[in-house]
């Protein structure tokens, strides 16, 4: 049977770049969705030379209302099968909740939580029709504690990280696995996005580069493990949360989150 296609959400940077790589260098002919089509197609090309795969560049802003359903509809025609679906596409915002920054935070949960709901509520029964598939989700470290300096987009990826949880048990069996990855810190575009500059987390953690953080995700999708922490110390700090009340996790992730005032490493 051919290998299916696979569909990269925030395929034009950081993490959704490596997936893109990952997945092409696997023989999957790969759909590459993000707003900059520029580097969307740059990276098609790049991707069809290296590994002979087809490429398709799918221009989608993923927090505008009925996004990922026109991108679905546009992925799956001419009876193109998907087999992976990796929901990476995902931003956050850095600042106090409710001191401005509503537009971006209410982008973010369209982004983070609805579009990833709705990719997954379509390429589920898609999935389970043609015998099988893989859903790789990307959550964060940010799922296990609450966020204060970045509220919002902690609370979406707790969503995620639940979400994916609890779709993986019910599709227990059926050759479909759903994956949560859970990075800690990692060295891409988000935080210049956010709006951050450097914090104690940046300063007292080790930031990886994206292309071991993907690499991990990609080969927990492909052992259908239900959820992926990388690194030791994020596997550390998950494990920690569990043990203190939350709203003192609340305040340690307060700390971690503030800025230590100097500029930011990139
Ligand atoms: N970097 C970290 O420390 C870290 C840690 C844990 C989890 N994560 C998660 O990892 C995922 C990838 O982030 P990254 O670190 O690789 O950041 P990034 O380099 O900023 O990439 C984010 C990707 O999401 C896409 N995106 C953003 N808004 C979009 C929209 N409205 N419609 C469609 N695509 C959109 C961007 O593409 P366009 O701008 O071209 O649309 C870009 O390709 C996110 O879900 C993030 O929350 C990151």
């Amino acid at each position: 049977m051919e290998k299916g296609w696979a569909l990269v959400t925030g395929a034009s940077e950081g993490l959704g770049r490596e997936f893109a790589r990952l997945a092409a260098s696997a023989g999957h002919s790969v759909i590459l969705a993000a707003r900059n089509e520029a580097r969307l197609r740059e990276l098609a090309a790049d991707l069809s030379a290296a590994h002979g795969v087809e490429a398709l560049v799918l221009r989608a802003d993923l927090a505008e209302p009925g996004a990922a359903g026109r991108l679905w509809t546009e992925a799956t025609a001419d009876g193109r099968r998907i087999s992976v679906l990796v929901n990476n596409a995902g931003f956050g915002r850095h600042g106090s909740f409710g001191a401005g920054g509503e537009v971006r935070e209410a982008g973010s949960i369209a982004v983070n939580v609805t579009a990833l709901t709705e990719l997954m509520q379509v390429a589920v029964p898609h999935m389970r029709g043609h015998g099988g598939g893989r859903i790789l989700n990307v959550a964060s470290t940010a799922a296990f504690m609450p966020g204060p300096g970045m509220a919002v987009y902690h609370a979406t990826k707790a969503y995620v990280l639940s979400l994916s949880l609890a779709a993986a048990e019910e599709l227990r069996g059926t050759g479909v696995t759903v994956t949560a990855l859970c990075p800690g810190a990692t060295a891409t575009r988000f935080f210049a996005d956010a709006d951050m500059g450097e914090t104690w987390l940046m300063r007292l953690t080790p930031v990886p580069g994206p292309a071991p953080v993907a690499a991990a995700g990609w080969r927990a999708m492909l052992a259908g493990r239900p959820v992926a922490i990388t690194g030791w110390n994020n596997r550390v700090f998950a494990f920690l949360t569990r043990l203190v009340p939350r709203p003192f996790a609340a305040r340690l992730t307060r700390f971690f989150l503030s800025e230590t005032g100097r500029p930011r490493p990139d």
